[in-house]
């Protein structure tokens, strides 16, 4: 294949002007990333969600910047095409903009994201300048903000009210003046999300927010279904993921006990190179290609 030319921050924007939907998944490892990216995928979301798809939290608050660091790095790994943005975790934008400007640094410089995203309006205003004049690109979010379920009291629709319908478009105006480059409606009701994306010159990415926005996202486990019985209005699921891998697993069991696998044709012989890497690897050097030990 021949190396296209990456995705851009502001192609972004080029997309929304000539009416090209933004398709944007959440990634947390490089298999995966690899996948996504055959696809072209023009956005990546390394999405504190890792807190409860990947690492078994109950919400997204525990989820610390190293966790983020560490899962972005292997996203990028696989030099993906598309951008990666990553979330910036509870507490570590919201004590001041000093803790803003250290954790967007750390998750661009060591996490090799292409740009952060983080949640609020107003409240978030002041990190976003300062993180847009420090030359990283910012996604907003704003809707259902999840690093706020405790004071919001659960992960119901946001703005069905006047007066917080009024609040999303403020905010969203607020932080398309700040500078950020693309903004998030989580949970919103299509109306709301479809009048603001017709305001905003930069592009919206809806999850729960109906068909007007610029893009669309989704939490890349459940639209493949792994994540057990989560099956909210606003996820399709594209596969029936659990239920494929449980079946393979299954297979797997029953033909290492009845000693039908490994057969022959899995099993070396005496003769034979030794594989020049781990034989685990599927890279191109790893097991199963011509360069790797044969028979
Ligand atoms: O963490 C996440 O996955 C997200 C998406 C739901 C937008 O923020």
């Amino acid at each position: 294949m021949t190396a296209a030319v990456r995705m851009t921050v502001p192609r972004l924007a080029a997309w929304k002007e000539a009416g090209r939907k933004i398709p944007m998944l959440t990634c947390y490892d490089f298999t995966m990333a690899r996948i996504l990216d055959a696809c072209r995928i023009p956005v990546l979301l390394v999405g504190d969600s890792l807190g409860q798809v990947v690492l078994g939290y109950d919400s997204t608050l525990p989820v610390t910047l190293d966790e983020m660091i560490h899962h972005t790095r292997a996203v990028t790994r696989a030099r993906p095409w598309g951008l990666v943005f990553a979330d910036l975790p509870f507490m570590t934008y919201q004590p001041s903009v000093a803790h803003a400007l250290e954790a967007a640094g750390e998750l661009v410089r060591a996490g090799r994201a292409d740009g952060v995203k983080l949640e609020g309006g107003a409240r978030s205003v002041a990190a976003i300048e300062a993180l847009v004049a420090a030359g990283i690109p910012v996604m907003g979010h704003l809707g259902l903000t999840p690093q706020s379920v405790l004071a919001l009291g659960g992960y119901g629709v946001r703005g069905r009210e006047a007066v917080e319908a009024e609040t999303i478009r403020r905010d969203a105006a607020a932080l398309e003046a700040a500078g950020c480059c693309s903004l998030v409606l989580e949970s919103v009701p299509a109306l709301l999300a479809a009048e603001i994306t017709a305001q905003l010159r930069i592009p919206t990415i809806g999850i729960g927010a109906g068909p007007g926005c610029d893009g669309q996202v989704l939490v890349l486990h459940d639209m493949l279904g792994l994540f057990g019985e989560f099956r909210p209005r606003f996820v399709r699921r594209f596969l029936e993921g659990a239920d494929l891998i449980t079946g393979a697993v299954e297979e797997y069991v029953r033909t290492v006990q009845e000693g039908t696998f490994p057969a022959a044709e899995h099993s070396y012989g005496p003769g034979g190179k030794t594989p020049a890497c781990d034989p685990k690897r599927t890279t191109p050097r790893g097991a199963g290609s011509p360069e790797a030990g044969g028979e």
